[in-house]
């Protein structure tokens, strides 16, 4: 079908793109977003799937078929700030292609057949990443997640409330098996020469906001040794925190920053930073975490400033199901298929964590560049990994 898949992927390529960069901007609950919600609710009419939408806003399309357990596929739809195409999309998009597949194959599934979206996977707007999943798991309660504060201070829960119709709470309840397929994050698969993955387990992981308070002051009238300049600390903490990631082995980023009051000609009072850690154990988490925290603590010392170090979310390790994922990396026409790690956390992973059996099919990613407009696969590797999943599906549904 790859036809489907084309068309599919043309209808998406204009929504929520820049001009200027290329990237896409498809937070949850904007314009963008809903144009998609209102573009996959659309082509699951077309294929008549029954749409079920729960309280949060994620949404599963439903082939009625067969009874049990069923098996649900699919992925997310919001982007990152500027992020790409394909991360969440091509799991949408592969999705409804592979059933397409099922039946053009005449497949006569035992199990109920679902295609998921869930909402706000990146946490783009509103900090916790795969929220929609943990609030469907139970994850994470209504309670803290309605308080959860976009960039404006507009919450969650006002916004969850104002567009979704009350939905059901068992969106997951009759779900036997998960299966996401994603583009690749990195290039492993390009390594092994392989157009598709299996993933074995997704890296420990966690968001953590450093709070530097100082003194505002001005840019020319102040002595450099009469400073208490948190941006000095902060800027000191990045170097330390990529330099002991380095060592480590590890991964730590400092991807966003907020200054106050972020002026060009004042010394600022207030840098507040996001820390993204991802290690290969829970336990270097923890030491990498609290090696760049005893380190900025001693640097704010010496710098006559403060911090608070606040962990927003840390995600365990997760270990797919591996009977399950050996069973679908089995016996394919080119032999068997790689089973790889990620560092890169994803609903697949909560459901997992939750109870649900889960497996994930990987896209080769020819660069490995994700969550920036550049991220990119080829066609072909694209249409490779729907008939991937089809045959995973179909595997699943005897
Ligand atoms: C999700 O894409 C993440 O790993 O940040
Ligand atoms: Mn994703
Ligand atoms: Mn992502």
């Amino acid at each position: 079908m790859p036809d489907d898949f084309e068309r599919m992927w043309a209808d998406l390529a204009p929504v929520g793109r820049s001009a200027v960069s290329g990237g896409y901007f498809r937070q949850p609950f904007t314009a963008p977003e809903a144009e998609l919600r209102g573009w996959f609710r659309e082509q699951c009419a077309a294929r008549a799937l029954r749409v079920e939408e729960d309280a949060f806003g994620n949404l599963v399309g439903w082939w009625d078929v067969g009874s049990g357990p069923a098996v649900v596929t699919g992925s997310h739809l919001d982007s990152v700030l500027d992020g790409g195409a394909y991360d969440g999309p091509l799991g949408v998009v592969s999705a409804l292609a592979a059933v397409d597949l099922l039946r053009a194959r005449g497949v006569a599934p035992a199990r109920p057949v679902g295609v998921s979206v869930f909402v706000e996977e990146e946490g783009s707007r509103f900090g916790l990443a795969c929220l929609g999943s943990r609030l469907a798991t139970g994850t994470v309660s209504w309670e803290v997640a309605r308080e959860l504060r976009d960039g404006d201070g507009v919450a969650f829960g006002d916004v969850v409330e104002g567009v979704v119709a009350g939905g059901s709470s068992s969106l997951l309840a009759s779900v036997g098996t998960y299966v996401e397929l994603h583009v690749e994050q990195g290039r492993d698969l390009v390594d092994r020469g392989a157009a598709v993955g299996v993933a074995s387990g997704i890296w420990p992981h966690g968001r953590y906001r450093f709070e530097f308070a100082g003194s505002a002051n001005h840019a020319g009238t102040t002595r450099m040794e009469d400073r208490a300049d948190p941006m000095l600390t902060y800027a000191f903490t990045a170097l330390g925190a990529n330099k002991q990631a380095r060592l480590a082995g590890e991964r730590a980023t400092f991807g966003r920053v907020s200054v106050t009051p972020n002026g060009t000609n004042a010394v600022p009072s207030h840098v507040t930073a996001w820390l993204d850690a991802r290690c290969s154990t829970s336990e270097s988490l923890t030491a990498l975490v609290d090696g760049i925290t005893a380190q900025a603590t001693d640097r704010a010392g010496r710098d006559g400033t403060s911090l608070t170090v606040t962990a927003e979310s840390v995600s365990p390790a997760v270990a797919f199901d591996a009977a399950l994922a050996a069973r679908v990396a089995a016996d394919h026409e080119d032999g068997d298929w790689p089973v790889i790690p990620t560092q890169a956390g994803h609903d697949a992973g909560i459901l997992s964590a939750a109870g649900i059996p889960s497996a994930m099919l990987f896209v080769r990613n020819p660069t490995g560049v994700s969550h920036s407009p550049a991220e990119h696969a080829e066609l072909p590797d694209c249409l490779v990994g729907v008939s991937a999943l089809a045959d995973t599906l179909e595997r699943l549904l005897r």
